[in-house]
This record gives C-alpha cells, structure tokens and sequence, in this order.
C-alpha cells in the first residue's frame, strides 16, 4: 500500500481523533518525513486535516470522494473503485481498461472531468468537487438487447440512491435521466462493445453523472434552465463517498436481476412520460408527435401517434409537450 493510502486509511478509522506524526510512523513502520510528505500530498488533494501542536494530525469534516471513502460505505463485494482527482472521462478510461482485460465490477470515478460525454456526442458538465462521476465495468453474459435494461438498472439505483440521500422523490425521464425538484440532477451514458461472431456483449461500461451540490458560479448558461443540483451545499462529510457507494450497491442489486419485476416497477412508478403528450425526437430532431400509452417490459414505450397508429419505440428520445 501507499504511503499516502495507508495514511489517509489510519485518519479515517481514527476520524475527529488526534494521530501524531510519531504514532502514524510507528504504525505503518516509515519515517516521520514520509508521513509528512503523505500528510501534505492529501491536503493538496482537498482533505481537510488539521494539525494540532503536540497532538498530531486529524481528519475533519471534509467531502472528498476517495477509493477508501467509497469502500468503507460499500457493501458488494468484489468491487475494485480508483478514484482520480481529474481525468478526460471515465467511461473513456473504462474503455481502455475493459480491452485490457480488466474484471467486472472495476469502478472509475473522478472529482472532476474536463471532456465529460453526454448521450448523442453532447458533453457532460462536469466542475470538480460539486458532482460524482463515475463508471462501472460489466461483463454480462447476454446480449446486445441487455444493454437498455443495464442502463435501466443504473437508473433505478441513482433514482433510488438520491432519494435516499435527498429524502425527496425523483422521476426519470425516458430512457435514463433523473430528475427532482423538476431539474435533470443525474444523467446515464450506457456503452457496449459488441462481439461480432456471438452478437454478445464483451462488455458493457455504464457512467454516471450526478450533480450532487450547485457548482460554484452555478450552471453554464445553456443548462440552466433544465439542470439543477441534490443540494445546494453541504457540511455533510463523506457526502459524495457515500453517494457513490449507495449507488454502485443498489445498481448491483438491479444488475444481478436483470430482466426483475421489482425494477420495472421501480422505474415505472418514476417513469414520468407515461400518459404524457410527447415530441419523439431522433438524431435531436423532431419526427412526430403522440400520446405514451405504456412502458413495455423491455422498457420501451407504446406510443399513440397523431395519425391513429401506435407503434413502440425502444431508441431515440422523446420530450413532454406542456
Ligand atoms: C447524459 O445526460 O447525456 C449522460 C451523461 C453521462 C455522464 C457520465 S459522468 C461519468 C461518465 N463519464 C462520462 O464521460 N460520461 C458519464
């Protein structure tokens, strides 16, 4: 382990309680200078760590998203989370991980993004300390077909994990975006790699965004009006790690029943088109207008269009007309 993780491991289990730099030496056997140089590198990182004279070190407060803060609240096993403090995107390093071989169950997670994606090559905002952003690897032994239900599953957790946390409901928008309070706080971007021979899947990476706190200056322009945050801020430590904890559990829970009942009912109950008058969208443009009848089991929906025929759709997007 790294001086730095093995460090950062003894302020967490010690949280609020003094460590001086002698007593962290002597416990993971290294010298005073390399618990101080592990000390300084985690509060360039953004751990609040306090040092009191004669105490020590110790942990306040503080909601920095970090492999051992996730960990500590997980529960799945075999779960193996790298957290970086900035990185492209993470599904786009996912990628490069899955062709490499690496096992299901990877997670990559990040403070910030610089060329966050967003579903039909958009970009993802994402400012650093104020959302989470994170990728879990899948290698599911099904077939292509299988991907909308993994993102369906991502969608149900992150709905489920955000009322948790918020204690507010929140609705999803066809196929995968989660909203409360009216604004889009979560968004899922679902990608597969397909074998050509089998029509399986080699993998499956799906990345999700949340916007956990308002980012400092507040949205882009352009997102204003249609994105918004879980809180506004918060003193509540461990927030993000937490967060993301909850909600790789709750994915794997939905992901190992693939196909359940208990999903579909999930996301149903939140599905908030259903009944609703809606502009089917393809490519981004408008191709007709109709009525949602109802969600099929395989998620997509019945649609009543204006011309009296009725037909499902299972790709695309659709927007409520008000
Ligand atoms: C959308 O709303 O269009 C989907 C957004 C998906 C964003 C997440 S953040 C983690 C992962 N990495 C990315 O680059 N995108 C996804």
């Amino acid at each position: 382990m790294r001086i730095r993780d093995a460090v950062l491991a003894e302020l967490l289990l010690k949280r609020e309680q003094y460590l001086s730099g002698e007593e962290l030496a002597a416990l993971l056997s290294v010298s005073r200078s390399a618990v101080w140089k592990a000390i300084g590198q985690l509060r360039s990182e953004g751990y609040a760590i306090e040092a009191g004279t004669n105490r020590g070190y110790r942990l306040i407060g503080g909601d920095v998203l970090s492999r051992e803060g996730v960990s500590r609240f997980l529960t799945t096993p075999d779960i193996d989370v790298h957290v970086y403090s900035s990185v492209g995107s993470t599904n786009t390093l996912l990628k490069a991980w899955a062709e490499d071989g690496c096992a299901e169950g990877t997670v990559a997670a990040a403070e910030e993004q610089t060329s966050g994606r967003g579903r039909r090559g958009r970009s993802f905002f994402s400012p650093r300390g104020t959302g989470l952003y994170l990728s879990i690897l899948l290698r599911p032994e099904s077939n292509a077909g299988a991907a909308l239900g993994i993102t369906t599953a991502a969608a149900v957790a992150a709905a489920e994990a955000i009322e948790a946390l918020s204690g507010e409901p929140t609705q999803i928008k066809w196929v995968n975006d989660i909203y409360l309070r009216g604004k889009k706080v979560c968004g899922i971007l679902t990608e597969a790699s397909l074998d050509v021979e089998s029509g399986g899947l080699r993998y499956a990476i799906v990345g999700i965004g949340i916007n956990v706190l308002q980012p400092a200056g507040g949205f882009p322009n352009e997102l204003r009006a249609v994105a918004g945050s879980i809180f506004k801020d918060s003193a509540l430590p461990d927030l993000r790690n937490r967060l993301a904890a909850s909600l790789i559990d709750r994915f794997f829970v939905h992901f190992r029943q693939l196909g359940d009942e208990e999903c579909y009912e999930a996301y149903r109950r939140r599905c908030s088109v259903l009944g609703r008058r809606v502009t089917v969208l393809s490519g981004g443009v408008a191709v007709a207008e109709g009525e949602v009848l109802d969600l099929e089991r395989d998620y997509s929906l019945r649609i009543r269009y204006d011309d009296g025929t009725e037909s499902l759709l299972s790709s695309g997007e659709v927007s409520v007309l008000a």
